[in-house]
């Protein structure tokens, strides 16, 4: 171990060229006009799979984008980890905010900021990282070890699930780890034990068969953004709830212990609502921002078109008006009994005088999982050796799909071990990843890599 903990020391340098190669590649998955870079890019990772010592390492086709899986299983005594990670990232548009090139890692006030940095390359990379130095220096592993990395995370896993049910010998496992989210905050280590879902919806409105001339026809005819709007602004209720029947129906309360725990957390909603610039928080009422954020749904306008918006004025009445709107989930609501609730209530919203057609875009199912699993402690183990503090629990806002895919199709079970920071612009412009979490996080990997046959094979304590 101390062989280990001392080669990551001197090769710290050498990473950050590494992963700025990785970075380098504009893998958005979303962008046609990226495809080849996405394809480059799994061949970068299979590439660096077999660098740092993984075996049988092949990039699969599929129907979207490449998986790249490796696996490095020398012992059937040890249990069998399943490392999920995605290569594909973001766009990173709108390109004018970002203070360096988003596709040129640039290490600011110990920060490295890239697209990609934080989600989720440079998570992926911590793992190489430990498998690499663990393999260098002690010429094998702890466990079995199996890598799938997906280039499909960002819209939705489209691909995956049919992979994981076809290849449910190739991925068999006693446990998955990812490292995909966040700590709580910096220097607090957390493990992340629920995700949201979400159901991700578009509605089109059509108004005039074209567009109109707004002085001749104004006043003849429901403007289609105005009637979008009047749905949009009914969708939510005076107290923040979600205006749809039957929405609240299947959702898991939060239970007096969990709302215990949060309130304990170091946590302030002042700061909060001031690095966010806003003057005053909105949400549900009667649950705090944690209880809304990590474990209540929610119905957001991710964006609005229609009618004119270049520079200048132009009168116009639009013909058509769009809405894109998601709902995050909770347990135990299910993205596709949702997607009908909403399509439902949105034809019973809509006025006759335009006519309206709801389409489901992607989904993907919340998640709990459990924490007094030998997976979690191991976790807790490794953290506090890598971070030398004690993780809280916490769950997240956002939605990994494949972890209710795991548990389904393959019957493991999730430990959800972050890296990222809560502040660190994943999504949007100046993404970064703390380089002391990158760090924490490489040697916190090596030692759960350590800890996990302990807890698994129930020896330990
Ligand atoms: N890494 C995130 C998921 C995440 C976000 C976990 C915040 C914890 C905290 C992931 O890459 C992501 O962005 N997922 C999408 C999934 C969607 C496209 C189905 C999301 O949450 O929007
Ligand atoms: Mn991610
Ligand atoms: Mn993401």
């Amino acid at each position: 171990m101390e062989s280990i903990l001392s080669f990551l020391e001197t090769h710290k340098d050498r990473y950050l060229r590494e992963l700025n190669e990785f970075l380098a590649i504009p893998s958005v998955s979303t962008h046609p006009q990226n495809a080849a870079d996405v394809r480059r890019c799994a061949d970068w990772v299979a590439e660096h799979m077999r660098i740092v010592g993984m075996e049988n390492v092949q990039v699969f086709q599929t129907a979207g984008h490449p998986v790249v899986y490796g696996d490095w299983l020398h012992d059937p005594g040890k249990p069998t980890l399943l490392l999920y990670g995605h290569y594909d990232v973001q766009p990173a548009e709108p390109f004018e905010l970002w203070e360096s090139p988003p596709f040129q890692g640039t290490v600011r006030g110990g920060n490295l900021y890239a697209r990609g940095a934080a989600d989720d390359k440079g998570q992926v990379f911590i793992h190489l990282k430990a498998i690499e130095a663990i393999i260098k220096n002690a010429g094998r592993l702890p466990v079995n070890l199996k890598l799938i990395i997906e280039g499909e995370e960002e819209i939705g896993s489209e691909h995956l699930e049919s992979f994981v049910s076809e290849h449910k010998d190739l991925l068999k496992a006693d446990l998955v780890l990812i490292s995909d989210s966040s700590m709580f905050k910096k220097g607090v280590p957390s493990i992340c034990y629920g995700l949201r879902g979400l159901a991700y919806m578009q509605v089109d409105l059509v108004g005039p068969n074209k567009d109109l001339h707004s002085g001749s026809f104004g006043g003849t005819v429901h403007n289609p953004i105005q009637a979008l709007a009047e749905i949009i602004a009914q969708l939510h209720d005076k107290n923040g709830r979600i205006a749809i029947p039957g929405f609240y129906k299947d959702v898991l309360p939060l239970t007096k212990k969990e709302r215990a725990a949060y309130r304990k957390l170091p946590f302030s909603e002042k700061e909060y609502a001031r690095d966010l610039g806003v003057k005053q928080l909105y949400g549900e009422k009667g649950f705090t921002t944690l209880e809304r954020v990590w474990a209540r749904p929610t119905l957001e306008c991710n964006g609005i078109v229609g009618g004119f918006t270049g520079e200048g004025a132009k009168t116009v009445l639009p013909s058509k008006a769009s809405a894109k709107i998601s709902m995050r989930l909770v347990p135990n609501q299910s993205a596709a009994k949702v997607a009908k609730l909403f399509e439902k209530h949105i034809k019973k919203l809509a006025p006759k005088s335009v006519s309206v057609t709801v389409r489901s875009l992607h989904g993907g199912e919340p998640a709990i999982t459990p924490i007094d699993s030998p997976g979690v402690k191991a976790a807790v183990a490794a953290l506090e050796k890598g971070f030398g503090k004690k993780p809280l629990y916490q769950r997240e806002g956002g939605s990994i799909p494949i972890v209710v895919q795991f548990k389904q199709l393959l019957g493991i079970d999730t430990v959800l071990l972050g890296f990222g920071l809560p502040d660190e612009n994943a999504h949007a412009p100046n993404e970064f990843l703390n380089l002391d979490n990158f760090f924490g996080g490489i040697r916190t990997s090596v030692h759960f890599l350590h800890e996990l046959p302990h807890y698994m094979n129930g020896r330990h304590r």
